[in-house]
């Protein structure tokens, strides 16, 4: 652990001026400096430096944040890595504190750990690579048109068809038998210790920084199952790594983009055709680790999953978490039975760079698959299609997405924004509102409207008080509301411009950090606006919002069994709506 104070000591002895001109050429506009983004190609600069608040924003692809952000973005580092990277640059020492017994003992079994893994890849490698024992694995390279060059690059490996080959290398090395078992490459039996692997193609599975962390053993015919991989150890986590991307690191970094497939022949298949930005899952299925990873080295991703029924569900579901973590996300598909391997063994490298540029939108499949499976013939299937989608489409974390969506949606449906937004409401719908689409009567987003009064807030103590003694919560939502809470927590109601520097120390929700570096970069314009005249129409907007549900419910009630759960229920909620009224 970094303590607190150092990390508010590196960000007040370094200006985020300095940090970012090692990577951009900056010029004056104004308040801000510009630049071209290093996270997105582009050719006029959109990339923007508030030196008096210590952030960047970037108008073009959205990242924005802190010095500590920046760095951690642009070099990939985790968060206490950039802490120490700045750190040196600022010429502060951070003394790392103390090991107790008990960490002094992990650290050094992690690293018994590693040599052992070290030892084991070695072995593999050099088997697959010269010995007699692993010409079957060669021969089943020859098969797969693996190149040396390719293996190598993979440090791919073969294990012996002996029961304990691996195991009596290790003891040749003085490797305790018991410490290779916690990794799950040898295993124990009344006859002896043996071998996990045998008689299979070997991929090293490696972390972020290429340091061998488990492995996955593929059969060389058709026997099942076809791969054996390490169990959870220490050093392997698989619902934390994603294969190869020690690999892909630097062309992710200069594609600003990542691939995503299922198997390690998909990855070796696109690496040996020079498609680079590419990583795998060990097995699993998708996580919020893994995404989290991915959205640290690349504002985009692309998932390239089997065409089947199962690659289906697992690229909805992986729409999921990256809409919850506002990562853009597009899906290419290959022609119908193909894997990357198969299509590249027909195709071009430049075959596969039109089925990526043809890519949709992750939400834009689902959709699409969606009305594949449930034709919108009917009334019934209509609200069947809205019940599926409305669940994912509240995930859509960008206004301006969901906007686009939205129409898109009830364009495809053949029905009104107003009808979408009511069953997103969890309002039941007529009939009438399921039939005749093109009359949108969108109420105002009020997006705006409540992203100014918080960089008003950042602006105005006055601003910070009002709306405190409002009640937070009955002026904002969703994302807005948390930042709105987090700025009040941490800017007394005094006039403290560096409040809101430390505030984006404080942040880790790249979401927030996001929205709130958007804020404040650019707020010259803020200049000509009456606080007041913005917080009072976002009471409006509020009040005008509780007044149509109030009309909807009323509308519903009207027809409803008075004795039914839903006319209760209903009830239930206008009361809430009228107490919350009154308060505005
Ligand atoms: P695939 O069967 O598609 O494997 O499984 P593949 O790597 O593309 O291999 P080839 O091209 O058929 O030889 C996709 C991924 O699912 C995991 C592995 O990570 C594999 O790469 N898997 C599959 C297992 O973990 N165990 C299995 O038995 C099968
Ligand atoms: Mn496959």
């Amino acid at each position: 652990m970094i303590p607190e104070e150092k990390v508010r000591e590196i960000a007040e002895r370094l200006s985020i001026l300095e940090v970012v001109s090692d990577y951009v050429q900056l010029r004056r506009s104004g308040a801000n400096y510009v630049g071209l983004c290093p996270f997105h190609g582009e050719k006029t600069p959109s990339f923007n430096v508030n030196p008096a608040r210590e952030i960047f924003h970037c108008f073009g692809c959205g990242a924005g944040g802190n010095a500590f952000s920046f760095i951690m973005r642009i070099e990939g580092l985790s968060f206490p890595e950039a802490v120490k990277h700045l750190a040196r640059k600022a010429g502060i020492e951070i003394e790392e504190r103390q090991l107790t017994p008990a960490e002094k003992h992990a650290q050094d079994e992690r690293h018994t750990f590693q040599h052992i893994n070290d030892l084991a890849a070695g072995f593999y490698r050099e088997t697959l690579r010269a010995r007699p024992e692993g010409a079957p694995g060669r021969t089943y390279l020859g098969v797969r048109e693996v190149d040396e060059e390719t293996a190598e690059a993979y440090r791919l490996g073969f294990a012996p068809d002996r029961s304990d080959a691996l195991a009596q290398h290790l003891r040749s090395h003085g490797i305790s038998l018991e410490s290779a078992l916690k990794l799950g490459i040898v295993k124990k039996s009344d006859r002896g210790w043996y071998d996990q692997f045998r008689n299979r193609l070997i991929f090293p599975i490696r972390d972020t920084k290429g340091n061998v962390i488990a492995f996955a053993g593929r059969v060389l015919d058709a026997s099942l199952p076809k791969y054996i991989n390490s169990p959870e150890s220490p050093l392997y986590h698989k619902s934390a790594v994603l294969f190869g991307m020690d690999m892909a690191l630097p062309a992710i970094r200069t594609e600003n983009s990542v691939i995503i497939v299922e198997g390690y022949f998909d990855h070796l298949a696109l690496y040996r055709a020079g498609v680079r930005n590419v990583v795998a899952t060990c097995g699993t299925a998708l996580t919020t680790t893994h995404t989290g990873l991915v959205k640290r080295h690349a504002s985009k991703v692309y998932t390239l999953f089997d065409s089947d029924g199962a690659g289906r569900k697992a690229t909805i579901r992986s729409m999921e978490l990256f809409l919850e973590q506002r990562l853009p996300a597009y899906v290419i598909t290959l022609p119908a039975g193909d894997d990357p391997d198969s299509f590249l063994a027909k195709n071009s490298a430049e075959a596969f760079a039109v089925c990526r540029n043809k890519a949709r939108p992750a939400f834009e499949y689902f959709v699409r698959s969606l009305l594949a499976q449930t034709p919108p013939d009917s009334v019934d299937s209509k609200v069947r299609i809205i019940d599926e989608v409305a669940p994912r489409f509240r995930k859509i974390g960008d206004p301006v997405e969901r906007d686009l969506y939205e129409k898109e949606i009830c364009r495809l449906l053949g029905i009104t924004v107003h009808a979408f937004r009511k069953r997103l409401g969890g309002t039941s719908l007529s009939p009438r509102d399921l039939h005749g689409g093109g009359h949108n009567s969108a109420a105002p987003q009020g997006d705006t409207l409540h992203e100014t009064l918080l960089a008003l807030m950042g602006g105005y103590p006055e601003a910070r008080a009002e709306v405190r003694k409002f009640g937070v919560e009955n002026l904002f939502d969703g994302i807005y509301l948390e930042l709105a809470r987090l700025m009040l927590d941490a800017m007394p109601d005094g006039d403290d411009s560096q409040a809101l520097s430390r505030l984006t120390e404080k942040i880790e929700a790249p979401e927030l950090l996001t929205l709130l570096s958007r804020l404040l970069v650019a707020d010259e314009h803020l200049a000509d606006i009456n606080w007041r005249t913005v917080f009072d129409n976002c009471k409006l907007s509020r009040e005008k919002r509780a007044l149509q549900s109030m009309r909807d419910i009323a509308a519903r009630l009207a027809v409803l069994d008075p004795d039914s759960e839903e006319y209760a229920a209903l009830l239930h909620q206008a009361d809430a709506l009228r107490s919350r009224k009154s308060k505005l």
